[in-house]
């Protein structure tokens, strides 16, 4: 029995860019370790995926503490990109994804086409890792945010990026307020990414934020500003994947994942309907590691409650006002 037919269920097997997933609820980038770290806490048996921490050519010790606060809301990182760098990946945690109960995807960051084309020929040649997402929207570091600015420089990065992954499907994982040449949306940056080669998209990564001690008169986190995730960004991010789904990612068959604030089983369902074909969770891990559980329960449920026999058949089914597709 593969490790995909473990616990898999008809309603909620699903096919992202061609891999197969026993569902689609993944664990997002950064919040669930650099493999399976989160088997001690969960059964990973029953997710869909877990995404890697943000992999770079060199090891980064990210930013001083304080670097992940609470918010009324949701919580507030500025965890900059720590990670042990791809040699050591590759040696030290890459052997572990084909013994991993869940499908492991990748991520790569850097702060050039290169340190990105660096990292990327590692996961092609490591096995059992069958796409990777470019965070190219990481707003905790000073340098890589503006490939997801730029349609232009994301277009580059993407073609650079492309033929190092001949057999790894490559996701490009947006910001929520790309912060380039005026006029540029979100749908440009993912009509970029798509035109030039990519697989899927992955909608969104944290909203540049920053909060203040009001006795200290000093921000909470040292690196001053961070990124927000939880309940306060989902609505935000159902937004961006609905404009992606209607404006390019429909018309050219290229799935989305939706990532903000997925704490229940119906904010995994909302960004279904709205065009994503599978989601992630990182906040959540933290308020509670098992949680992700409950929203594959929900959403077996709901799919039946809604007369499909998969959930593919409600990616985009929202129901617009007049009539609208
Ligand atoms: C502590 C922490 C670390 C993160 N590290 C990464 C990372 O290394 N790479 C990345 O692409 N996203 C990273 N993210 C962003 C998440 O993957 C996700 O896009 C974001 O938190 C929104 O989802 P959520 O509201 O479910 O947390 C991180 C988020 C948190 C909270």
């Amino acid at each position: 029995m593969s490790r995909h037919s473990l616990t898999s269920t008809p309603a909620l097997t699903t096919t992202l860019a061609g891999i197969s997933l026993r569902n689609p609820v993944l664990l997002a980038a950064g919040t669930a370790g650099y493999v399976d770290e989160m088997a001690g806490a969960m059964d990973l048996s029953r997710v869909g995926g877990v995404v890697t921490k943000s992999i770079t050519a060199e090891s980064r010790e990210g930013n001083q503490t304080w670097r992940i606060i609470e918010t009324p809301r949701g919580m507030l990182n500025a965890i900059g990109l720590a990670n042990i760098g791809a040699e050591r990946f590759a040696a030290e945690h890459a052997p572990r994804a084909g013994e991993a109960l869940a499908t492991v995807i990748g991520s790569i960051a850097g702060d050039s086409p290169e340190s990105y084309l660096e990292v990327a020929r590692m996961f092609e040649n490591a096995e059992h890792i069958p796409a990777v997402e470019l965070n190219v929207s990481c707003p905790n570091v000073h340098s890589g945010t503006h490939f997801g600015d730029d349609p232009g420089a994301l277009r580059e990065l993407v073609q650079a990026v492309r033929p190092a992954l001949a057999t790894t499907k490559l996701f490009v994982k947006l910001s929520p307020i790309p912060g380039g040449p005026p006029g540029f949306t979100i749908v440009d940056l993912a009509r970029a990414a798509i035109e030039a080669g990519a697989d899927g998209l992955c909608i969104a990564n944290t909203v540049p934020a920053m909060a203040v001690d009001v006795q200290t008169r000093k921000p909470r986190l040292a690196n001053v500003t961070g990124g927000l995730s939880g309940p306060s960004v989902h609505p935000i991010a159902v937004r961006l994947v609905h404009l992606v789904h209607q404006g390019v990612a429909r018309e050219t068959g290229t799935p989305i994942v939706g990532v903000g604030g997925v704490m229940s089983w119906q904010d995994a369902a909302e960004f279904i309907l709205v065009g994503a074909s599978a989601v992630q969770m990182g906040a959540a891990l933290f308020a509670d590691p098992r949680s992700p559980l409950a929203v594959v329960k929900g959403l077996e449920a709901w799919v039946k409650r809604q007369g499909a026999s998969n959930i593919g058949e409600l990616v985009g089914a929202v129901e617009l006002p007049g009539g609208r597709a």
